[in-house]
């Protein structure tokens, strides 16, 4: 059975499914905007499963375009995966590092028995990528990951706002 791809507009941090997606920093120690909601949703728990990261398999923090999972503290989620999207801002403008979020977070997914996984629209916030070209990069490499795994059943774009849903639904229609 081919997975389901779908986007939906709403929050992230509501989502009941097995996995959902953070678009982090690398300092992993917590931001604003899908960081910031997960942290405060999730409780400390996810902030304490932080830090014993970066005191052990992550001293220098979790690169650009890779991923990691912890539990979920108070989410709905039994994990929540984080990944480190490209930032316009410094220039980092190559595709290649926001389709690596996409399929790292899924490699991390089937890891960990996760089947259903919720993604943000990575760097399409305050790291200034256009809503657009992040749903080309995110729709483009779900399709090819799934089509070439049988241990995916959904990947649910949660979407803030009509301008980035569209974006999406865009893509997938
Ligand atoms: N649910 C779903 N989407 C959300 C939510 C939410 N609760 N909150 C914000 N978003 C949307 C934003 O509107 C944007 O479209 O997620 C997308 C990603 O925005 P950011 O959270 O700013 O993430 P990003 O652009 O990848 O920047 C990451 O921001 O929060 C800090 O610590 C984080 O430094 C890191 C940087």
């Amino acid at each position: 059975m081919p997975a389901t791809i779908e986007a939906v507009e709403g929050d992230i941090t509501r989502q009941d499914l097995d996995a959902i997606v953070n678009a982090a920093n690398s300092s992993l120690l917590g931001g604003g905007g899908v960081d910031g909601a997960i942290h405060a949703a999730a409780g400390p728990s996810l902030l304490a499963e932080c830090r014993e990261l970066r005191a052990t398999r992550l001293p220098d923090g979790l690169p650009t375009g890779e991923a990691v999972a912890t539990g979920a503290g108070n989410l709905a989620a039994r994990w929540v995966i984080h990944t480190v999207g490209p930032d316009a801002r410094r220039g980092q403008t190559d595709p290649s590092l926001l389709a690596s979020c996409f399929s790292s977070s899924l490699d991390v997914a089937t890891q960990v028995g996760a089947r259903t996984v919720a993604f943000p629209a990575i760097s399409a916030g305050v790291y200034g990528w256009d809503v657009h070209d992040v749903a080309r990069v995110a729709v483009q490499t779900v399709r090819e990951y799934v089509n070439g795994t049988d241990q995916i059943d959904l990947v649910r774009f949660v979407l803030f706002g009509a301008r980035a849903h569209e974006a999406f639904a865009e893509q997938l229609s």
